[in-house]
């Protein structure tokens, strides 16, 4: 069997940390799709184009090369912000999953991790898990990451910024973030990051 493994959630929520850790340990390839949403609001923004236009931003996640993308360049709040702005749009999305769907072809199997994953880009994996935390747990761990790299941050902040972001990712109309119906949930405000991984390797392993 292939094993694909669809990981969704919030900002913040540790999913990224979670799935990274799980590819490793299952030794499957690992998309982070958000990375691609990030990728075509940043090629907008260095090109002072509107983040408005949907033939333009269309055009432009045409154009991405999922295996070019730079973590390190595309981690910045504002293009974070961006990303879930045009990832309102249909025809954005569109582009962007058929490359994710690519991916998750893989011969091997493969974890993706994003917002959709479960429900649009893989509803037939077999194994889905919807990571959450509460957005004030979510707005600590970010502070406390933020911190560490040495910057200032100002949580309260960062929870009404992610208290906008929760509101656009479910609130929109093609693919809101939510679990899929057959999705394993995992609510890790409680949890450090192996409690989280111990929790997602038991779930794995009844079916890998
Ligand atoms: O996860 P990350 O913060 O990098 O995602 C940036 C934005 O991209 C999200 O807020 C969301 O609007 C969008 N996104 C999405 N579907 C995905 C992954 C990310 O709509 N599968």
């Amino acid at each position: 069997m292939r094993l694909v493994i669809a990981i969704d959630g919030p900002a913040a929520s540790g999913k990224g940390t979670l799935s990274q850790k799980i590819a490793a340990h299952y030794g499957l390839k690992h998309l982070d799709t958000g990375l691609s949403y990030r990728a075509v609001a940043k090629a907008l923004l260095d090109k002072g184009l509107t983040l408005d236009d949907e033939d333009i931003a269309a055009q432009t996640a045409k154009a991405v090369d999922l295996g070019a993308m730079k973590r390190e360049e595309l981690a910045v709040h504002a293009i974070g912000e961006a990303a879930s702005k045009i990832a309102v749009m249909p025809r954005v999305r569109q582009a962007l999953v058929e490359k994710q769907r690519e991916f998750a072809s893989l011969a091997g199997g493969a974890v993706l991790d994003g917002r959709d994953i479960g429900t649009v880009v893989c509803p037939d994996a077999p194994v889905k898990l919807y990571v959450s935390a509460s957005p004030e747990v979510r707005a600590k761990r970010r502070f406390h990451e933020i911190l560490a790299r040495g910057n200032e941050a100002d949580e309260a902040q960062i929870l009404a910024d992610i208290k906008v972001r929760d509101e656009r990712d479910m609130g929109r109309s093609d693919s809101p973030l939510k679990p899929a119906k057959d999705a394993h949930l995992l609510d890790t405000s409680k949890m450090t990051i192996e409690a989280a991984f111990e929790a997602a390797k038991n779930i794995i392993d009844v079916v890998a």
